[in-house]
Order: structure tokens, then sequence, then C-alpha cells
């Protein structure tokens, strides 16, 4: 219990009597207030806390029973970590402060002056990051990609203790911080697969609550990516922070949202350590993503008007409501991003003959499909996450070249298609392009798929030039041929996009009717409208069942016959509204 600990946070001790006479019910005080109003007792957590159950970590003292406003005194909520839950071997360390990067244990159950206990070590030295670099991730440079990460580093407390925190601490009961360390902290497309999913999973399985402040394993110095923080605010309620910024030596009394405290406190009760592995848990990825949406859905709301009109004054697009219009986002690259590579060459002209689309380009009436017409514009995505995952609410399709934006994808409405473009040299025939987004989006985790997956590998080699680390090849460049293809520039050819939009049109959002194309092979086609994989190659579907395709025209006769579901095309008609439910 709180009263039992020497080392007590300053502001509980002015009110430590007066709590001591009032229930146990009143623990946990913070000097700054962090929550208005009542948070209403957890039974089960309450339940849990007083079972004595050591697997249950608190940052509260373990009789704290409820979480409340005590008369004029500050409260926390009650952050929770259950290691019953934990599929990774994470660790933990007690009583620790963090400086500089360090953890400093002053544990006495694992401390040399009082104990044979070993103190935890979490081994991060297989991890892999690419270098961030202005040009994206640094898997262009011959060096650049497999940096590995340095060790963490902890270590026990002594008595020449260079910072006055760390000579008389004071931990914290409010504030308990996670580290998350995974593969490729640098890529928006690998953070998503490698770590927030599992995330996402673990804490609805339970393994950890709003309350904790997760610290995304960066090497020491660097910053969290902008995507790594929006995904993780969804999953807390304190700021996202690195280690380096949370171990600073900075004052106590500096003002942040990463502790319940409110200020730059360094010494906690617990600090709970992972290595995330990329392994069959979770797989989850449209869940993940419809995590995101949930969470973000009152804000993107609220922001809607000035989204319109930032599209409209950036592009002059007013995305198109109603049924009739099947919608299409690309992803657009900047001038910059373009320099590099990955650019579709004829984006405008693309979008030209998408919009002014006609006769057998449509899809027939006698169909039977909503779409009589298409509504394509270029975004560029990453520059407001917010406004990303808003557009996405209201699209069909997102068609981009490989790449992390079509991780935007697993925001849409179910029944939503993704097309991925690939440039000469790297088809998923050849290479690793199909682990990204067909992978997400064909999980058999989630299956019926809620989002469809349409390719297009580029065969003609003249569709693709050169992206520029394949034209100045530089000696310290990479010398992956695969690398190299994948930020080729390429020109999307009319007669794919045409077919791919026919089979969107024709599939109307309905799993079934997708099911029948992707068993074909119709659902991947090359630039001049071949089937790209062979029978037996797609992991996600029954081997048995793959085929080769006739004609695109015939498999669109067979998806035809399937019945259209309903549910995702009223949905999709319908704006999200906080009081609508996903189907
Ligand atoms: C850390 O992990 C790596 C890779 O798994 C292993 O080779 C190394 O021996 C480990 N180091 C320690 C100190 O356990
Ligand atoms: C914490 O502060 C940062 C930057 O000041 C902000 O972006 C973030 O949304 C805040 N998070 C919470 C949970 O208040
Ligand atoms: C390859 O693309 C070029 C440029 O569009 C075109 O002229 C040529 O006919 C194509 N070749 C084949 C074999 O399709
Ligand atoms: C698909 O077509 C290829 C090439 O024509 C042929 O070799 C293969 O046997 C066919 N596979 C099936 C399952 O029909």
């Amino acid at each position: 219990m709180c009263g039992s600990d020497r080392r007590m946070l300053p502001c509980e001790r002015g009110v430590r009597r007066r709590f001591i006479t009032v229930a146990l019910a009143f623990l946990g005080l913070c000097t700054v207030t962090a929550v208005a109003g009542i948070i209403e007792n957890d039974v089960s957590l309450a339940a849990s806390t007083l079972d004595g159950d050591s697997r249950h970590l608190h940052g509260e003292a373990r009789t704290a029973r409820t979480l409340r406003q005590a008369d004029g005194a500050s409260n926390c909520p009650l952050p929770k970590v259950d290691m019953s839950k934990d599929r990774y071997q994470c660790v933990v360390w007690h009583k620790a402060c963090v400086d500089q990067n360090v953890i400093v244990s002053f544990d006495p159950d694992v401390h040399p002056t009082t104990s044979m206990g070993t103190l935890p070590t979490l081994n991060v030295t297989d991890i892999m990051y690419n270098i961030p670099s202005k040009y994206g991730i640094g898997d262009r440079y011959r060096k650049g990609s497999a940096l590995r990460f340095p060790p963490l580093y902890v270590r026990p407390s002594n008595d020449m203790e260079e910072e006055e925190e760390l000579r008389n601490p004071t931990f914290s009961k409010c504030t308990l911080p996670i580290l998350l360390y995974a593969h490729y902290p640098y890529n928006a497309a690998e953070t998503y697969r490698y770590i927030f999913e599992k995330l996402v999973t673990l804490q609805e399985a339970g393994f950890f609550n709003r309350y904790v402040t997760l610290i995304p394993g960066v090497p020491p110095g660097t910053k969290v990516p902008s995507y790594t923080k929006f995904w993780y605010n969804s999953l807390s309620d304190r700021g996202v922070v690195s280690l380096s910024e949370l171990s600073s030596r900075r004052s106590t009394d500096t003002p942040t949202n990463v502790t319940w405290e409110g200020t730059h406190i360094r010494c906690f009760e617990q600090i709970v350590g992972c290595r995330i592995r990329y392994d069959g848990y979770g797989l989850r990825f449209y869940n993940a993503g419809q995590h995101v949406v949930r969470h973000y859905m009152p804000h993107y709301l609220a922001q809607a008007a000035s989204f319109e009109q930032q599209l409209f004054d950036m592009r002059q697009v007013r995305i198109p409501e109603g049924t009739d219009t099947l919608r299409v986002v690309f992803i657009s690259r900047t001038p910059h991003q373009s320099t590099v590579g990955r650019t579709i060459l004829n984006e405008a002209e693309m979008i030209q003959k998408c919009n002014s689309a006609e006769g057998a380009d449509l899809p027939p009436t006698e169909w039977g499909v909503p779409y009589q017409k298409y509504f394509c514009f270029a975004h560029i995505f990453g520059e407001n996450q917010l406004m990303d995952v808003w557009l996405m609410r209201q699209v069909d399709v997102i068609l981009g070249m490989h790449g992390a934006g079509l991780t935007n994808s697993l925001y849409m409405k179910p029944g939503g298609s993704v097309i991925e473009l690939r440039p000469f040299g790297f088809s998923g025939r050849e290479s690793w392009a199909n682990r990204y987004a067909r992978f997400k989006t064909s999980s058999l985790r989630e299956l019926p798929w809620s989002v469809f997956w349409y390719g297009v590998d580029t065969f003609n080699a003249s569709l693709s030039e050169p992206g520029i680390f394949e034209k100045e090849d530089k000696p310290h460049f990479s010398k992956f041929r695969t690398i190299k293809a994948r930020d080729r520039h390429v020109h999307l050819t009319w007669a794919a996009l045409r077919n791919q939009l026919l089979n969107i049109a024709a599939v109307a959002r309905t799993f079934e009717r997708y099911m029948s194309l992707r068993l074909s092979g119709a659902y991947y086609i090359t630039d001049d409208v071949m089937q790209a994989e062979a029978p037996g190659n797609d992991p996600h579907v029954d081997k048995n069942r793959q085929r080769n395709f006739t004609s695109p025209e015939e498999e669109r006769r067979r998806v035809l016959q399937i019945p259209v579901s309903n549910r995702n095309l009223q949905f999709a008609a319908t704006p999200d509204r906080l009081d609508v439910r996903q189907p």
C-alpha cells in the first residue's frame, strides 16, 4: 500500500494522515490533476488488484480499489499491465529511473547490495532499423539498411549518482511507462505490421490499459516518427514519447502530458520493456485500422468542413456524395518524393481518362451495380494523418505505387478496394512485393476480408523509368536489383486501370464476388491485362481452387451471378456519424 512506501510523492506527504483515516479506496495522488470528474471503478480491475496476483502490474499501490477524485485532492487513473497476457517475454523493472537513455534500477530484490537476484535486461540488439533519411527509409544505401539497435543499457543504482533526482528518488505510482521495440521503426508499413497491429490486439486482449505511457523504441536521440505517434495515441491517454525525451535531464517541474503527474518525472514504481516479434499473433490489420478510425472519429468529424475546404483549395476536389459514383483516390507524391522514384508518370492523364470515361469503359446498367461513373482525384498522404483517415472513409478505392501509403486502405469502410501498381522488375512474381498491402488486406484471421486488393504489375520495360538511386548509381548505393526496381517510376496503362475499375464496380463491395475474381487470378494483372500470378501461388486462398482466368469479361459475368452485399453498399453510402455502428 501507498503508506508503507518510504519514498512518497511530495503531494502525498501533505495529505497522508487524512488519507489513512479515510477508506483505502482513495489512494494515488499526483501533483497535478490529471483527470476531471469521477472515474468509475472497474470491478474486474479492482478484483485483480486485490487478488494479490503478482502478474498484474499497476502504477498504483496494490491496495487501491477505486479511482475517484477525492475532495480537493488530485488523483490519477490506474495504469495497468496484466503480465499474464504477455506474449513477448516482456521484462519489468521495479523502482527504476530513466536517465539519459539508461534504466537505473533501485529494486532491492535484484540490487547487488541487497540481493543475489538478477536485474532483468531487454536484448534488443537483433532489431534492425533503416537509417531514417530524407529519401525515406535508408535501404537504398548499401550500409543503411540492416543497422542494428544498440543494446539497452540497464544498471543498478549506486551511491555516486550524478543526478540529484536519482540520489533520493520518489517512484511514481501514477505513471507506468512501456518501452516497445520492433524492427524497422522508420517505415510506416513495417511499423504497422511489426508492432502497431500487435499492440491493438494486445490491448484488446487486456495486456495493457489506456493509462500507461507508450515509449516507442528508436535509436537514442532520434525522433519518434509522426505516424507512430498518431497510431500509438489511439492506445493511450498519455503522450507518446521517446526514451531519450523521457529520460532527459530536465527540471522536474517541466510540464508534460507524458506522465499523469503532468511534470517531467523520471522514476517509476514499474517500467515494462517489450521486444515485439513478428509472429502469428494478431495479424488483424483491418481491425487495427478500424481502431484508429474509431479513436479519431470525433476529431475528424469536428474538422470535416476544414478538410473539405483544404481539398478544394489544393486541388479543386469535392468528393461526390451518393451511391452512383465509384470514388477513387490516387496516392500522389510530393515533387521531392517524386525525385526519388515511384511516381505514376501519367497520373494527370489517367485521372482525366477516368473522369471522362464513357460507354464500354463504364459499368453497364444491366450489371445492376450502383456505379454509373467514376470520380478520380489525387491526394498527398502523410501530411495530415487525421485528414487522411477522414478522406479514406469517403472513397471506394485507393490506388498507388507499392509503398507505405497503401496502409491507408485499412481505414476504409468494409468493401473498399486497393489497387497496387508496381514497376518493371518488381512484380510479386519475383520479389517480396506481396508481403505488404496484399498480405495486410488478406489475413486469414480476418476472413471474410473487408478490403479487397487488386494488383497491376508492369511487365513492359518501356513503361518504367529509373528512380534517382538507379540513375546516379553511386558506389554506396544499394546493389539490390529489386530495391532499384521498386523505386522506378511507371506509366499506368488505361487498359489496366479500366479493367480494374470495371472489376471493382462489378464486385460492388461484396466479398463473395471479390473471392471469385481472386480465385480466377483476374484480380491481379499485368499492364496489358494478362494474369500476373500463376495459380497456386496465392498463399491466402486455397491452392486447389486457384485457376487461370479465361477473359476478364467472362470473369466479370461470373461475378455478377453472386448476390451483392447490400449492407456494405448501404454503409458506404452513409456518412460517418458517431452514432452509426459499423456493420
Ligand atoms: C542478444 O540477442 C542476440 C540475437 O538474438 C544474440 O546473438 C545475443 O547473444 C544476445 N545477447 C545477450 C547478451 O543475450
Ligand atoms: C501530448 O502533447 C503532444 C504535443 O504537445 C500532443 O501532440 C499530443 O496530442 C498530446 N497527447 C495527449 C494524450 O494529450
Ligand atoms: C510496351 O509499351 C510501349 C510504350 O507504351 C508500347 O509502345 C509497346 O507496344 C509495349 N510493348 C508491348 C509488348 O506491349
Ligand atoms: C494456367 O495456365 C498455365 C499457362 O497456360 C498452365 O501452365 C497451367 O497449367 C494453368 N493452370 C491451371 C490451374 O489451369
